[in-house]
């Protein structure tokens, strides 16, 4: 039996989406376990792209089920319209179930996410502005629909009440609906999602019972986590193992594998602390090569060099146990390729484990770099050697590169990917690079 959780080790957008698609192709199941539509995971198949915001990347395979489980937020009236553009692009493949227990984001969430922003002026988090802090916040404060209501008239309606009594600095917005067209339109949304709600529990019990294959799909990853990432520049829901053990209800027991899915580099879309962040040309030529350009909202994504200190903080948090890493060939050409291996801390200390807690104080910390051998361009050439001989063919200085990163993470590498389409990802059987679970988890030094 395996159960794996895929999850991002840096800001989100590691390239998930692609390595997520990938091990759907033999999942029997897959499932979202937070989020909503903040997340955006682009694939691309033959020459048809598709941008998947809310349903799992399991849709896409005929023998797969993909669940959105109950630690998602979801915008039913984007979800029918997610459903509709992949069917039309003859991808709606697997079948689709959606737990009862999914939060509703509605009109007022979206309101209320752009009221916020505005109020934090000029430290605003650069939201994707769907409406998921506020979706969240309704739900820990009680106060929240679920998918479940949207069956139930007589439940739903007096719920809507409560919700527009409990927000009166909306009252009167041009873009909030009277209730009872509100009403109305999620009862008719409710109806054309009716075949897909579904209790989800007992379901993924039974597959686990069953041996069967489960990929559980992290979005907004682990530095986003609204606990461990950088607090407040983060999303509001647990993009870490753990989060996919609450937002689904597996036990802890039933997780075989914690894949984190990493960029050779690193980006970063919104505001908060990048201490790895280049500027100027460096920056720029990594977002231009490597089309960094946000997923969900276009937005351009801040660019810079792979952080160790926060991977090495990613895998402890949530037990990596193989890491695959993504976009290699962005880096192809580069004559080095800088790592950060440890910061100076603000107070004068040293860390190669754990970041500050504090965005300010992030914000302060100064890399201690290391810089390693670059390797030659992904040419086409190259890219047909790779396709024909495996990762033998990949250059020497990467195949260092990757050994390095499992070396400093004490996690070995089991995947790399080195393009956008879907052959573009190669298996590293354990021991092509050195074997690192045998080597110390960090390097000597204070963390
Ligand atoms: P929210 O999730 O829309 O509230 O956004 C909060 C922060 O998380 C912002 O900085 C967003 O840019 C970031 N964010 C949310 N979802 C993603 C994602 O899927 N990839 C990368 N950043 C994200």
């Amino acid at each position: 039996m395996t159960v794996t959780v895929a999850i991002g080790a840096q800001f989100g957008d590691e390239g998930k989406g692609h390595i997520v698609d990938h091990l759907s192709s033999e999942a029997d199941l897959t499932v979202r376990f937070q989020g909503g539509p903040n997340a955006g995971h682009t694939i691309r198949i033959g020459d048809r792209t598709v941008i998947l915001h809310q349903l799992p990347a399991g849709i896409l395979h005929s023998r797969c089920t993909a669940v959105c489980g109950p630690g998602m937020v979801i915008d039913p009236f984007g979800l029918t319209e997610e459903i509709r553009e992949v069917r039309e692009k003859g991808l709606f493949l697997g079948r689709l179930v959606l737990s009862e227990r999914c939060h509703v984001i509605l009109p007022h969430h979206r309101l209320q996410d752009a009221w916020e922003e505005g109020l934090r002026g000029k430290d605003a988090l650069g939201t994707t502005g769907r409406g998921i802090g506020p979706a969240y916040m309704d739900r820990v404060g009680r106060m929240g629909v679920r998918l479940a209501d949207l069956k139930r008239p007589e439940i739903l309606g007096p719920k809507l009440e409560l919700l527009y009594r409990a927000k009166p600095y909306l009252a009167g917005h041009p873009d909030l609906p009277p209730k009872e067209r509100l009403l109305t339109d999620l009862l008719r949304v409710g109806n054309e999602l009716s075949a897909h709600i579904q209790p989800t529990e007992s379901l993924l019990w039974q597959a686990v019972a069953r041996d069967d294959e489960v990929l559980l799909e992290g979005a907004q990853s682990t530095l986003l986590d609204i606990d461990f990432g950088t607090y407040p520049f983060l999303t509001s829901s647990h993009g870490t193992s753990a989060g996919a053990l609450t937002g689904t209800g597996l036990p802890p027991q039933s997780v075989s594998e914690v894949l984190g899915v990493l960029k050779a580099y690193a980006t970063r879309v919104g505001g908060g602390p990048f201490p790895t962040e280049a500027k100027g040309a460096d920056g720029d030529r990594l977002r231009e090569k490597g089309g960094e350009r946000g997923a969900t909202t276009g937005r351009p994504r801040r660019c810079g060099w792979l952080d160790l200190v926060l991977l090495r903080y990613a895998v402890h948090l949530n037990g990596m146990t193989q890491l695959a890493v993504t976009k290699v060939d962005v880096l192809g050409g580069e004559p080095q390729v800088p790592v950060a291996v440890a910061y100076h801390l603000p107070d004068g200390r040293e860390s190669t484990l754990e970041p500050p807690a504090l965005a300010e104080d992030l914000a302060l910390v100064e890399p201690i770099w290391r810089f390693l051998p670059g390797w030659e361009e992904f040419t086409p050439t190259l890219r047909e050697r790779i396709a024909r001989e495996g990762h033998y063919a990949l250059p020497r200085e990467l195949r260092h590169f990757l050994s390095f990163v499992s070396r400093e993470t004490g996690v070995p590498v089991t995947r790399v990917g080195y393009g956008p389409s879907r052959e573009e990802t190669l298996e590293l059987p354990l021991g092509v690079l050195e074997s690192a679970r045998s080597l110390a988890p960090w390097p000597g030094g204070s963390s």
